[in-house]
């Protein structure tokens, strides 16, 4: 595989974005964040209760422009919170507006202890002709094993740092 790697994600609350950061360090590749144009509500009921809604109507929200040009990365690992079982609507968004046939997409979660749901099967339906590996999971922050456990799924995927 190439070694221009880019890794994109979106976290609420940082505990994808530290996994993101760990990639990062890992493979040297670009570090990229999603943002809402509307950021979610802080309070866990009223997000709860809008991120349900936005997933069973399947709705995109508008983003905030990125830095990073996704024609200049082979490799593209994406991050996301398991919201409800699936990726967050801003996650859905991104790959739905990206044109990333060809590429090789490694997908990230960090979830509350319902492990990756269905988000590497929905991330796959979102993105026909690119190439979607197995997916890396981890509970809330990753805990003490992180660097280790990321060191595996990137050599499991031929991905060598
Ligand atoms: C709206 C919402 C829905 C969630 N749904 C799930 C879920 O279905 N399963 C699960 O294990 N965790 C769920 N969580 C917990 C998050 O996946 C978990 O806290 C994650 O690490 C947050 O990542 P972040 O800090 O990058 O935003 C949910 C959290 C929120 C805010």
């Amino acid at each position: 595989m190439s070694n221009k790697m880019l890794i994109i994600c979106y976290s609420q609350s940082g505990n994808t974005h530290r996994v993101a950061v760990e990639i990062q360090r890992q493979t040297q590749g670009e570090l990229c964040q999603i943002y809402p144009w509307q950021p979610y509500p802080m309070t866990y009921w009223k997000l709860l209760s809008q991120v349900k809604k936005e997933i069973y109507d399947g709705y995109c929200p508008r983003l905030l422009p990125v830095s990073c040009n996704l024609q200049d990365y082979d490799v593209i690992f994406v991050g996301t919170p398991n919201w409800c079982g699936t990726m967050a609507p801003p996650v859905a968004a991104f790959l739905s507006q990206n044109q990333l046939s060809g590429k090789n997409i490694l997908p990230f979660c960090t979830h509350g202890g319902g492990g990756s749901g269905h988000i590497e099967e929905d991330i796959r339906k979102i993105c026909g002709d690119a190439k979607v590996c197995r997916i890396f999971s981890t509970i809330g922050k990753g805990g003490v094993h992180l660097t280790q456990d990321i060191g595996e799924w990137l050599r499991d995927n031929g991905i060598n740092c």
